[in-house]
């Protein structure tokens, strides 16, 4: 297949399109750049050994994607381009949802002109809002969300379910990632964050690398065997094969599947502390401070539906993770800006 990846520059864009070409299919990235450098597709190159056709352009701009489309005869298409700052959010709602909708409404517009009907979107596990029991299937309900970044995750799969419904030959499938953190193996790409992280594991890799003094740990007042909030990470490189996956069950299909992306285990934010400084033979001092507005205390998946369907689990475990998050950070201590 030929896939489209919106937004492929990024952090889980890169690493699909290393999954992808390992698995044979032709990949083309559209990318602004916003967040993300040329150059991580450049190191995707190396690792493969193999081409991508890379178009700088807004995934907004419904001329330029006419274009690529036309040109490039698109089979399927992942939507990774969306902005995902949760503070930054707050502060601009307009932004965010002018970007994220608009993304997705371009593209939607822009494959029904030419043809193309497989969509694989980058969703989330923030639409399950507070969890009213654990693990989280995927028919749990979907709650209110506590920032417009959430709420453009909501309403993008509202309007894809829509269009599924609607339209009989369209394929969609609503990935909803929990926490993916970690790199390729080969150093050579990983997430690079612009500014202070706002994430957990990037944070770590910069306090451990020196670019910053102590993390701050939000709470330790949670109802939590250490009481520190937990979560489902899962490692980028298990998360980018399950886009394949979907990608090759997008092929014979037709509607709305919803499918938790997870590894079905929690780890509180010390036991990350813990396993990164264990397996890394560093220190990551930190400090506890309140917590943070908007965080819930735990939340995990049930990943059975990812194995029925596509016969995807996670398969790294924790200190592959911090492994690979190290070797990323200490080869690249400025991240793609070298
Ligand atoms: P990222 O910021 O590294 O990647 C997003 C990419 O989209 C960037 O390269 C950015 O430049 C590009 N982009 C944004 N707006 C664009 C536009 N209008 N036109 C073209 N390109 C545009 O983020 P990521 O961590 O790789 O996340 C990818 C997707 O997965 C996002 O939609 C994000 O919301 C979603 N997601 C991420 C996480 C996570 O923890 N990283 C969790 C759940 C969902
Ligand atoms: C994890 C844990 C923090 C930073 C967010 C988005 C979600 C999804 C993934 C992205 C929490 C704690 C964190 C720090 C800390 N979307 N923490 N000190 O909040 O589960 O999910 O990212 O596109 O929509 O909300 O992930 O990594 O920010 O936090 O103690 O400096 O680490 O309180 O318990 P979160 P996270």
């Amino acid at each position: 297949m030929k896939v489209l990846l919106a937004g492929g520059a990024g952090y889980i864009g890169s690493h699909t399109a290393v999954e992808m070409l390992q698995a044979g299919h032709e990949v083309v990235i559209v990318d602004n750049y916003y967040n993300s450098s040329p150059e991580a597709v450049r190191r995707v190159e190396k690792i493969t050994g193999k081409k991508i056709a890379l178009y700088e352009a807004d995934a907004t701009d419904k001329a330029a994607m006419r274009e690529i489309f036309t040109k490039e005869k698109i089979d399927a298409v992942v939507h990774f381009a969306g902005m995902k700052a949760v503070g930054e959010s707050v502060a601009k709602p307009l932004m965010y949802y002018r970007n994220n909708l608009d993304t997705t409404l371009t593209l939607l517009e822009v494959m029904k002109e030419t043809g193309c009907t497989k969509f694989i979107f980058s969703s989330s596990a923030t639409v399950y809002g507070d969890p009213d029991s654990l693990p989280l299937y995927e028919n749990a309900p979907k709650k209110a969300c506590s920032n417009p970044y959430g709420w453009t995750k909501w309403m993008i799969e509202q309007i894809l379910m829509d269009a599924a419904a609607a339209d009989p030959e369209l394929s969609v499938v609503l990935l909803r990632y929990f926490n993916p953190i970690g790199a390729h193996e080969s150093g050579l790409i990983g997430e690079d964050p612009k500014g202070i992280p706002n994430n957990l594991m990037p944070f770590i890799a910069q306090v451990a690398v020196g670019r910053r003094d102590h993390l701050n740990v939000f709470g330790n007042d949670y109802p939590t065997p250490d009481g520190t909030c937990i979560r489902d990470y899962i490692h980028v490189v298990d998360l980018a094969k399950g886009h394949v996956c979907a990608a090759k069950y997008a092929e014979s299909h037709k509607g709305c599947e919803i499918v938790n992306l997870g590894t079905g285990k929690g780890s509180s934010v010390l036991d990350m502390i813990e396993a990164f400084e264990r397996v890394n033979g560093v220190k990551v001092p930190y400090e506890i401070t309140g917590r943070r507005p908007g965080d819930i205390a735990v939340n995990y998946a049930n990943a059975d539906k990812a194995k029925e369907l596509f016969g995807w689990t996670a398969e790294k475990t924790l200190d592959d993770m911090c492994r690979d998050t190290w070797k990323w950070q200490s080869q690249n201590p400025n991240g793609y800006a070298e």
